[in-house]
C-alpha cells in the first residue's frame, strides 16, 4: 500500500477540471478537501469516482461520536477510498465512525489527523497547552487510533517511523522538492525522504498544483517515492 495523493485544493471544479487536464491520461489519487467539497458538494466525489480516480476525502471529522458516525455513513456511502477523522475527538468517536464506515465497504481506508502539519511545537506548548513533545503527542493519538481499530493517521514524514513501528499506515502531506518554498507548512520532508521514513501514502499539494508542468511534478513524485 504506498501512492501518491494528490491534493485538489481549488476553489471550484473548473479549476480542478482544468488542473486534471495537465495530468492527461493520468489516473492518480486525488484528496478532496473541504474548500472544493464545501463549495461542489457530494456529487463532485461521484463524478470523479465514476471517471476512475480514487479519493480520499479529507474533511476531518471532529465532533460528538452520533453526529461523526452519521457524517461517516453518508460519506462511505459516495465509495470514497480513504475517509479521516480528528485523532482529538477522542477512541469512542473513532471507533464507533470506523465500525460504521466498515460496515458499509470493509476497503474504505479510515484514518485519524494527529497533529496538523501547519503545527510548530511552539504552538503545541503555547495555544494548545500541551507540555509533551509533538513526537509523544503524535504517539499518544496513534495509539489511541489503534485501539479505535482504524487504519491508520494522517501525520507528518517525520513521525513516520513511529507509526510504522505501531503497525498503523501513515498519510503524510507535508511535502516539497527541495527548491519549493515551505508556504505555511512547518515539518515538511521531499518524496524521497518520505519513503526513506516509511510513509504509506505521501500527500502532495502545491509542489504539483502550482508546478508549471504538474504532470512532470506528479510523475517525479512518483519516481521518487515508490
Ligand atoms: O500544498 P500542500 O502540499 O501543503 O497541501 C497539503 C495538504 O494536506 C492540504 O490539503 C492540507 O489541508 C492537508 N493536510 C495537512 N496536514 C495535515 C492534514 C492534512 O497539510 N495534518
Amino acid at each position: 500500500m504506498k501512492d501518491v495523493i494528490i491534493a485538489c485544493d481549488f476553489e471550484n471544479k473548473e479549476l480542478l477540471y482544468q488542473f486534471l487536464d495537465k495530468l492527461g491520461e493520468e489516473r492518480p489519487y486525488l484528496k478532496i478537501g473541504m474548500e472544493l467539497f464545501y463549495q461542489e458538494g457530494p456529487s463532485i466525489v461521484r463524478e470523479l469516482k465514476a471517471k476512475g480516480f480514487k479519493i480520499f476525502l479529507d474533511l476531518k471529522l471532529h465532533d460528538i461520536p452520533n453526529t461523526v458516525t452519521k457524517a461517516a455513513i453518508r460519506i462511505a456511502n459516495l465509495g470514497v477510498d480513504i475517509i479521516n477523522v480528528h485523532a482529538s475527538g477522542g477512541i469512542k468517536m473513532m471507533e464507533s465512525a470506523c465500525k460504521a464506515i466498515k460496515e458499509i465497504n470493509k476497503d474504505t481506508l479510515v484514518i485519524a489527523v494527529t497533529q496538523l502539519t501547519s503545527t510548530s511545537d511552539q504552538m503545541l506548548k503555547e495555544e494548545l497547552l500541551i507540555n509533551n513533545t509533538m513526537n509523544e503527542t503524535v504517539k499518544q493519538y496513534a495509539i489511541n487510533t489503534k485501539k479505535a481499530g482504524l487504519d491508520g493517521v494522517v501525520c507528518s514524514p517525520l513521525e513516520a517511523p513511529i507509526i510504522k513501528e505501531l503497525g498503523l499506515i501513515s498519510v503524510t502531506p507535508g511535502i516539497r522538492f527541495s527548491d519549493n518554498t515551505k508556504d505555511d507548512q512547518v515539518r515538511v520532508t521531499t518524496p524521497l525522504k518520505a519513503k526513506e521514513l516509511g510513509s504509506s501514502f505521501i500527500v502532495v499539494g502545491r509542489a504539483i498544483t502550482a508546478s508549471e508542468n504538474p504532470k512532470a511534478a506528479y510523475l517525479k513524485c512518483i519516481k521518487e517515492f515508490i
